[in-house]
């Protein structure tokens, strides 16, 4: 019998993430707000954010209100967060956490993450919106001295990493001095399964969290190309049947199952609940078998970040 509770990933000694989080890239204010807090009725504990997503402050309203009720202790959330592309060299690290901490409303976030390993350089103040310029002198080895320092200076209760290779990471692993990476955010899911880079993380006590984990359906238009639909693959959609499950809960609990953190985003009640109830069942290995079959390899990534002008000619780009 499968256990009914959130499954917990340890990040460092005492440091552990609760493997369901929420996602909430393109969950915006209202939207936003609404989200948050019916995720925390839900007993998400787990929410990923990012600066870029402009919605820290979003976060931060709900969270402050659940902690003002007493309804939670911080202590009780895990609070993801990254540094922007635009803040990757040594003085962005301090900088833009501050920023996120302050819209956040929170004095540390529990897991700091650079969030792309090509940066770009800063933006102007007095016009933010003005074209993004690729900065190629990005130093990996400098920013993660500074993201240690976050930790060091409690800001940040553990640091990691997001849309790294293999190469990129080995390189920032074996120079960190003070605090290994404990976590690697990449795109994970049915079709793009990730084998080697899990297997490579796991060798080095790096957790591994799945984000776009059901295949971010309705992101076509940001991504500029057709996405596939994994919700309504014909095996998944079998399997579903068979555990009277949804086609979601499959694939979240495919993710799960394999020790990979999860952050699905939804702003719909239904779904958001539906999301978290992966845990009062198991797969059988068979049904494993059968979903890791329908990898794609590198075929099946979404995300290249060729939106992003210039940034695949950075010597960082990673893929
Ligand atoms: N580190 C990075 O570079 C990076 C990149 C991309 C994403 N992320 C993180 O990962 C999170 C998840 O990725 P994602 O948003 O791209 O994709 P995703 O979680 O795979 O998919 C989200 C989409 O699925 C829909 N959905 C959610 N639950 C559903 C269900 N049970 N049944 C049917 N549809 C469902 C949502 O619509 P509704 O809202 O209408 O339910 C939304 O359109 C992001 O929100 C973000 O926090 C990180």
């Amino acid at each position: 019998m499968a256990n009914k509770q959130q499954i917990y990933l340890e990040l460092s000694p005492g440091v552990k993430i609760p493997a369901l989080g929420l996602g909430t890239w393109q969950a915006l204010d209202d939207d936003g707000e609404k989200a948050i807090d019916c995720a925390l009725e839900a007993g998400y504990r787990h929410i990923d954010t990012a600066y870029v997503y402009q919605n820290e402050k979003a976060v931060g309203n709900i969270i402050k209100k659940w902690l003002e009720s007493g309804r939670i202790k911080r202590e009780d959330l895990f609070v993801v967060t990254k540094l922007p592309k635009h803040g990757n060299r040594p003085s962005g690290v301090p900088k833009y956490l501050q920023e996120s901490l302050d819209s956040l409303g929170l004095s540390y976030v529990d897991l700091y993450l650079i969030h792309s390993p090509f940066g770009f350089q800063d933006k102007n103040p007095s016009d933010p919106n003005s074209e993004e310029i690729v900065d190629v002198t990005t130093d990996h080895i400098a920013i993660w001295k500074a993201m240690e320092d976050q930790v060091i200076n409690g800001k940040a209760r553990a640091i990691g990493l997001s849309n790294f290779n293999e190469r990129q990471i080995e390189r920032v692993w074996s120079t960190a001095e003070r605090i290994k990476p404990s976590m690697l955010q990449v795109e994970l899911h049915l079709y793009f399964q990730q084998k080697e880079l899990v297997e490579f993380c796991n060798s080095k006590n790096i957790k591994v969290c799945a984000y776009s984990p059901l295949g971010s359906p309705s992101s076509s238009k940001v991504l500029g190309k057709e996405v596939p639909d994994i919700l309504n693959n014909e095996t998944v959609t079998d399997i579903a049947k068979k555990y009277g499950k949804t086609t979601a809960q499959i694939l979240l609990r495919h993710i799960i199952q394999q020790g990979i953190a999860a952050i699905p985003k939804s702003s719909n009640p239904k779904r958001i609940k539906e999301n978290m109830e992966i845990f009062d069942f198991e797969l059988s290995s068979e049904d494993i078998n059968k979903l890791n079959a329908l990898d794609q390899g590198k075929d099946g990534r979404l995300f290249d970040f060729s939106i992003f002008k210039g940034a695949t000619t950075h010597p960082e780009y990673p893929f």
